[in-house]
């Protein structure tokens, strides 16, 4: 399966950050072994699509609303990041999740929504330290993907992040077992209600950077990574590119 190393800035980066963008374009090249993307702040969106052309670089959203237009102030529609050259759109990343009160079925929502738009959401779960701490992991999982993944879709539709909300920003990553139990365990569950599951890519998330990269893409079940601080600076994240 083709990798995908996604990129997430999160609420970081300004009109000169998209220099970072371009030495990651110059870096991946021409001829892409992998799917690399980007997913920079709303407002850098148009800038860096129009900096990066020609570039095999894929932008994307970090958050859409569930509805295209409408009376709601601050928000972005899947439509207008598709305008803007988006193919992709994180969903129900942790930080929105605790943020901003978003629920499995408002994830749900803005997948399908996503879809809808013609944009590829990228579903993000993942289990508390405290739920990990009380053994729910697995069952928490399940209850994400239940909710968060709309039913009838085909596995090559989405893409789903596995991201330990414990692992997120800390430096702790997973272990490489819990890793592939996760991720297989996510499978399964898929399994029993998308078509094709097989075919939906698992990417994991949670202080992944250079120098742990290559161990967990290596780990059977995953599919690439969604990374965040370390996709700031143009090296580390090549290196994770190249790992
Ligand atoms: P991190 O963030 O790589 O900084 O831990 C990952 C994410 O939140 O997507």
């Amino acid at each position: 399966m083709r990798r995908l190393i996604a990129g997430n800035w999160k609420m970081n980066g300004i009109l000169s950050s998209i220099e970072e963008a371009k030495a990651i374009s110059a870096g991946v090249g021409g001829s892409l072994e992998h799917d690399v993307l980007i997913c920079p702040p709303a407002t850098l969106l148009h800038p860096m699509v129009n900096a990066l052309t020609n570039s095999n670089i894929a932008f994307g959203g970090q958050d859409c609303h569930a509805n295209f237009s409408g009376a709601h102030t601050g928000d972005i529609s899947p439509e207008m990041l598709k305008d803007l050259g988006a193919t992709y759109v994180i969903v129900g990343h942790s930080e929105r999740r605790a943020d901003h009160g978003e629920t499995n079925a408002i994830v749900r929502e803005k997948a399908l929504s996503a879809l809808k738009a013609g944009l590829t959401p990228i579903i993000c779960i993942g289990e508390s330290l405290e739920q990990r701490d009380a053994g729910q992991t697995m069952s928490v999982l399940k209850e994400q993907i239940l909710g968060s993944v709309p039913e009838a879709l085909n596995g090559n539709q989405f893409v789903i992040a596995y991201e330990p909300v414990w692992a997120i920003g800390t430096g702790k990553t997973a272990s490489i077992n819990d890793i592939a139990a996760a991720h297989a365990h996510i499978g399964g569950v898929l399994a029993s209600f998308v078509e094709n599951a097989d075919a939906c890519r698992l990417l994991y998330g949670g202080s992944v950077k250079p120098s742990n990269a290559a161990e967990i893409l290596g780990t059977e079940g995953v599919h690439g990574a969604l990374v965040g601080g370390a996709s700031l600076k143009a090296s580390d994240f090549l290196a994770i590119v190249s790992a």
